[in-house]
């Protein structure tokens, strides 16, 4: 398992997938899986989310 957003428990498969299905900005990655809506509002989450939207999309 491997946890991008530690808040909201989202593994990097399912923003991967997201990504893979068209979401690709930071905020349609919100919208689809909900990673970077938790309590830390994305500090800790961010960069990863946009790393993975580079390299996937
Ligand atoms: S780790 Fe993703 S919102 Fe906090």
């Amino acid at each position: 398992m491997d946890l991008v957003c530690l808040c909201k428990g989202i593994e990097k498969d399912i923003i991967i997938k997201s990504v893979k299905d068209g979401a690709d900005t930071f905020e349609k990655v919100q919208l689809d899986t909900e990673a970077g809506t938790g309590y830390c509002r994305a500090s800790r989450c961010k960069c990863k989310i946009e790393e993975l939207i580079r390299e996937n999309k």
